[in-house]
């Protein structure tokens, strides 16, 4: 059965495509078949894989509205990577499954039948608390991984997410956990990133991942080439924290990495 995490932060541009689609790509690498599922009708997963959203039809979108997931779902052959893609058209499914029954449990009811054909599912979420990432919360069996930037403020709107999170366990999903904080775009140089780095461990005790993720140019890079980090600079510090981040969450999850494939 697959192991399901939603990636959320309502603050934007924190990182969590970023590490969806790096840690996803890691994970692929090390033998385990993964989905990186699209939820954000910005599409930025989508792009970052090198689809072009403009040419998606279907995708997220269409599992969310009932069709079929497995036949929506695009393989990257070289990445042994899965993809279900997002298209702009998802920011309408927000407003058309307003007045459906169950409209929280779409996604969750769309992955069911995938459970058995990946190890990892991992849901990108759109930088908002609204229906789509509540959705990608219910379906999210495993946890939620939160991705904090390292900066000024980094903890500014987390109470907004925890609250979101505690809503979700007493009206959806009782059993939501934060499978743990990802921390991002650290910084050295910068006593504030320590601090920050600091606070967010007294926040969440025991809940911070050890692998931290450096800014990195070739992080920010690798997207314009379509491309995870480890397919385009796989010995840049950004790409070893994801190494790092993929060997931990496995270590964590009980499951024995396979000799990594490049
Ligand atoms: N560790 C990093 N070092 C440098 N740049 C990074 C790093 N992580 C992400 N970026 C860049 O920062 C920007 C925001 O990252 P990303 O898209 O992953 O955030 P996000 O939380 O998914 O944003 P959104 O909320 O808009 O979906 C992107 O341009 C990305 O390439
Ligand atoms: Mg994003």
């Amino acid at each position: 059965m697959a192991r399901i995490y939603a990636l959320v932060n309502q603050k934007g541009g924190v990182g969590k495509t970023t590490t969806a689609i790096n840690l996803g790509a890691y994970l692929a690498a090390f033998g385990q078949r993964v989905l990186v599922v699209d939820l954000d009708p910005q599409s930025n997963a989508t792009s970052c894989l090198g689809v072009d959203k403009n040419g998606v039809t279907g995708g997220t979108y269409s599992a969310l509205l009932g069709s079929p997931a497995a036949s929506l779902v695009l393989l990257n052959d070289r990445l042994k990577l899965a993809l279900l893609p997002a298209s702009p058209a998802l920011a309408g499914a927000e407003v058309e499954l307003v007045e459906e029954k169950g409209r929280e449990g779409r996604l969750k009811q769309a992955l069911e039948p995938l459970a058995e054909s990946y190890d990892y599912i991992l849901i990108d979420c759109p930088p908002s608390l609204g229906l789509l990432t509540v959705n990608g919360l219910v379906a999210a069996a495993d946890g939620a991984l939160v991705p904090v930037q390292c900066e000024y403020l980094a903890l500014e709107g987390l109470g907004l997410l925890t609250q979101t999170i505690q809503r979700v366990r007493q009206s959806l999903f009782p059993g939501l956990k934060v499978r743990g904080v990802v921390l991002t775009m650290f910084d050295p140089r910068t006593n504030l990133s320590s601090d920050v780095v600091t606070e967010v461990n007294r926040h969440f005790p025991g809940q911070v991942f050890k692998a931290i993720v450096p800014r990195s140019v070739r992080l920010a890079e690798a997207p314009s080439y379509g491309l995870p980090i480890l397919a385009y600079a796989a010995s840049s510090s950004g790409a070893q924290s994801y190494e790092a981040l993929a060997r931990e969450l496995m270590r964590g999850d009980g499951v024995k990495p396979a000799v990594r494939q490049e």
